[in-house]
């Protein structure tokens, strides 16, 4: 392991504060390239993601989320899961919220290698922001992602890097 992983996951943080400036397009492309390549319970690949870039259409999305921060936002990505598509196990359990986690840390992450920040954004109003999009029934919004250049930086965030100790989150052959 040459560290450059580990420090990569270490800077990914969650960016509250964005400059006012619009990632090029040819950025964002690059970007979902990383997200393209990741895995899926049986390769079924069940998402899509809207990039909103352009009002009066990102005001109504950031509309979706209570806190103002996302104001400062230059773009939002909608994050969708596809019913349709998504791998069930025998016992019926469907992974269309597990297979876009991969795909949206792949993103957080190829982000933040590109010198762009992000967050997670799951307390939203998906139904409204289903209604805005107009969204077909098996397509459901899981994240919210606004991407931008950051104004913050990690130290100065509300969440710095307060982790669990690696002896609680883990045990060897058992409990
Ligand atoms: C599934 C998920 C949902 C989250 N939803 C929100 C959210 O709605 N609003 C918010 O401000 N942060 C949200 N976060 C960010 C977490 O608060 C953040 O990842 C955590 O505090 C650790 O901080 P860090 O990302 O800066 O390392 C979410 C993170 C995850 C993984």
């Amino acid at each position: 392991m040459n560290g450059q992983f580990h420090n990569l996951a270490i800077n990914r943080y969650s960016c509250r504060d964005y400059q006012d400036r619009m990632p090029e397009r040819s950025t964002i492309l690059q970007l979902f390239e990383t997200v393209r390549v990741a895995p899926s319970a049986a390769n079924a690949q069940p998402w899509h993601f809207i990039i909103v870039d352009k009002s009066p259409l990102l005001n109504e999305v950031k509309s979706c989320y209570a806190k103002q921060w996302i104001q400062s936002a230059p773009l939002v990505i909608v994050a969708l899961g596809n019913h349709n598509q998504s791998w069930r196990r025998a016992d019926g359990k469907e992974h269309v919220d597990v297979d876009l986690s991969i795909a949206i840390d792949h993103l957080t992450l190829a982000a933040t290698d590109m010198g762009l920040a992000t967050c997670w954004i799951c307390k939203f109003d998906a139904f409204k922001c289903a209604e805005i999009l107009n969204l077909p029934k098996h397509l459901s919004p899981v994240a919210l992602i606004p991407l931008g250049y950051p104004a913050d930086s990690p130290d100065t965030t509300r969440h710095a890097k307060q982790r669990k100790p690696l002896e609680s989150i883990i045990s060897f052959n058992g409990l």
